[in-house]
């Protein structure tokens, strides 16, 4: 979603600051872009719909820009008014005096905007976010940090924002409720961000913000305070990743990084994790003795998208493995439908950008009605994490292409890791604990044997990508796998796909089938084989080509396909990770051959920070 950079600091190329902050925040989805610095003591602003390459166009080759000390930067993604290059950020009011790039919603800014035109200000955006530098001038009587939070003490909704003023050109204002700002502290430079990537470039020393904190960023000062200007501290992190993990490092797309990079992303998940010896888990973070996972007498899930689909293999292994009730909430589902949830209940919000809006609601109210909460997220330092109180880092490190792939292998391996730490704190014994153990540790090997037949799955891809509608269909830990796969193909190649639990296609979707539409089955050997042979039979009845996942070897699968993906020998727990990355490279090819953008869909966000 929108993306907000800004810079203040002694370099003479303040605008290549923020432009290259700018096509590292691309990756988050958005429709306009635009820059504004102070030059000669006044406001100029340079804003395009469209990608950064336009910006890029309009401030270098048409205009020649210079900015001198400070500037802000913002990405749009549309929400209120058409992607146009009016509604694009940054915002200002009628004398250019305050400037302002806006993350979030600004729910009242029609009141808001009504009450200003009546005091005579002049508005020119169909946009929320006008009303701030509009509120900030109302107030503005000499000092800039007052007004600011004057200003948004009057707006109910979310915010991350970063503001300039051509009264005060020696500072950045920034502020935040519900919308990351992560403050990048250099030697004699400050470069703040909605999100680390913008940063990492200039500076592994990072500040983020909590919600209700505002900071007045100048050269070599930074002060925090809340917006009743009490000071607050706020402790320096060090982001543990570097620059070259968030470039494509001669890959053609980030999400194939994405994908090659799994056997060390889910090294790295695991790494010191395992305890051999006693067949179990170390995983620190959960912060919970024997006794305390004892008492837990239910887990709830919660999540979205491809994070929700990880939750749902987890609702196998948590029942399978630690016979603890376990269910799976829609992130959204949870934070509206009033859930039934005490101390004895230990909700996971799983996120990969520890910033999607509807997992972070959950987490919020799965606290207010008393549960215990430990978080599963990617992103170090993001909302989800910190609030969470406790939790397991994935250890993926970034993840930059739209369609989540790394995540997902290391969220169902990490998320297997914490069943075995329950299971065998519950009533597992040792030998199965070991036996599972030893498993997750070949998860790595699994993947890159997979990755080795990208060839072989590039051929299929080719063969079937002209078809428009697709199923896929698995049983039991592959059933969530196949939503997965169903999802990864939708998103990046826009055609039109399902998953369904494969028993559930005689009741209604298999009337669909034709000899157009593939059916990509997942007839690894797990429990229930057999019966997905079945349901493989009833779509080969149909003529719908069959395409399937398969444990090597399997002859009897081979015989009944016209494709077939080889998935290596392994146990059935660990499955899900390598057909994912199957299902993963499969959409990869399929969307690149069809020519799409495979980094940034169109209409998605890599995260949903709206409801
Ligand atoms: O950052 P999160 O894991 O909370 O994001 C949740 C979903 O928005 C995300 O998984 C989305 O479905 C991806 N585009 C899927 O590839």
């Amino acid at each position: 979603m929108c993306g907000i950079v800004g810079y203040i600091g002694d370099r003479s190329n303040v605008l290549n600051v923020l432009m290259d902050g700018l096509r590292r925040l691309e990756y988050r989805g958005y429709d306009s872009a635009g820059v504004a610095g102070i030059v000669n003591g006044e406001i100029d602003v340079y804003k395009e719909p469209g990608k950064v390459a336009n910006l890029d166009q309009l401030v270098h080759i048409e205009n020649d820009v210079v900015f001198q000390k400070v500037g802000i930067a913002h990405t749009r993604w549309a929400t209120h008014g058409p992607p146009n290059q009016m509604n694009a950020h940054p915002h200002f009011d009628q004398d250019k005096e305050f400037c302002a790039v806006h993350n979030g919603i600004i729910e009242n800014y029609a009141t808001l905007k009504n009450q200003l035109q009546k005091k005579g200000h002049i508005f020119h955006t169909q946009t929320d976010s006008e009303v701030i530098p509009v509120l900030v001038k109302e107030f503005y009587d000499g000092d800039l940090f007052s007004a600011v939070t004057a200003a948004l003490r009057q707006i109910v909704g979310t915010y991350g924002i970063a503001l300039v003023s051509k009264h005060e050109p020696n500072k950045i204002i920034v502020a935040r409720k519900g919308s990351p700002i992560v403050i990048g502290v250099g030697t004699d430079e400050t470069v703040i961000a909605s999100d680390v990537a913008a940063v990492v470039k200039h500076t592994n020393n990072v500040i983020y913000l909590d919600d209700g904190d505002v900071a007045e960023v100048s050269v070599d000062n930074i002060e925090i305070r809340n917006l009743d200007a009490v000071p607050v501290s706020r402790k320096v992190d060090k982001v543990d990743w570097d620059i070259a993990s968030a470039e494509k490092g001669g890959f053609e797309h980030f999400m194939l990084k994405e994908i090659y990079e799994q056997p060390d992303s889910i090294k790295n998940a695991i790494r010191g994790r395992l305890n051999f010896e006693q067949g179990t888990a170390i995983l620190s973070g959960l912060n919970m003795t024997p006794g305390e996972l004892t008492e837990i007498e239910r887990v709830i899930i919660t999540a979205c998208g491809t994070s929700m689909h990880a939750g749902m293999v987890a609702e196998y292994y948590f029942e399978d493995l630690a016979h603890i009730l376990t269910d799976v909430d829609q992130a959204a589902e949870f934070r509206y439908r009033n859930p039934i949830v005490n101390n004895k209940c230990l909700v996971i919000p799983i996120s990969q950008s520890g910033e999607t809006a509807d997992t972070l609601a959950a987490l919020r109210e799965a606290h207010m009605k008393g549960a215990k909460v430990s978080g599963l997220v990617n992103a170090v330092g993001s909302t989800i994490a910190r609030e969470a109180g406790r939790g397991v880092y994935l250890h993926a490190g970034p993840e930059i292409s739209v369609a989540s792939t790394k995540a997902f292998t290391c969220q169902v391996t990490v998320l297997l890791m914490m069943a075995l730490k329950f299971a065998r704190s519950h009533r597992m014994p040792m030998p199965v604990g070991k036996t599972i153990a030893n498993e997750i540790q070949k998860i790595p090997d699994y993947v890159q044997q997979v990755i080795e037949r990208s060839g072989e799955i590039e051929k299929i891809a080719k063969k079937w990508c002209k078809c428009h509608d697709w199923f896929f269909i698995g049983r039991s830990y592959l059933y969530p796998t196949a939503l997965e796969g169903a999802l990864k193909l939708k998103e990046i190649s826009y055609l039109h796909a399902e998953g369904y639990n494969a028993a559930e296609l005689k009741h209604g979707p298999i009337a669909l089938l034709t000899e157009d539409v593939p059916v990509v089955a997942l007839a690894n050997d797990i429990d229930g084989k057999d019966k997905v042979l079945s349901n493989m039979q009833e779509c080969k009845a149909r003529k719908a080509p069959l395409i399937a996942t398969a444990t090597e070897g399997d002859q009897e699968v081979a015989d009944l396909t016209d494709d077939i993906i080889w998935i290596p020998k392994c146990h059935p727990l660990v499955s899900p990770v390598p057909t994912a990355v199957a299902l993963q490279l499969l959409s990869y090819y399929v969307a690149k051959e069809l020519g799409c953008s495979i980094d940034q869909p169109r209409n998605l966000a890599k995260s949903v920070t709206v409801e």
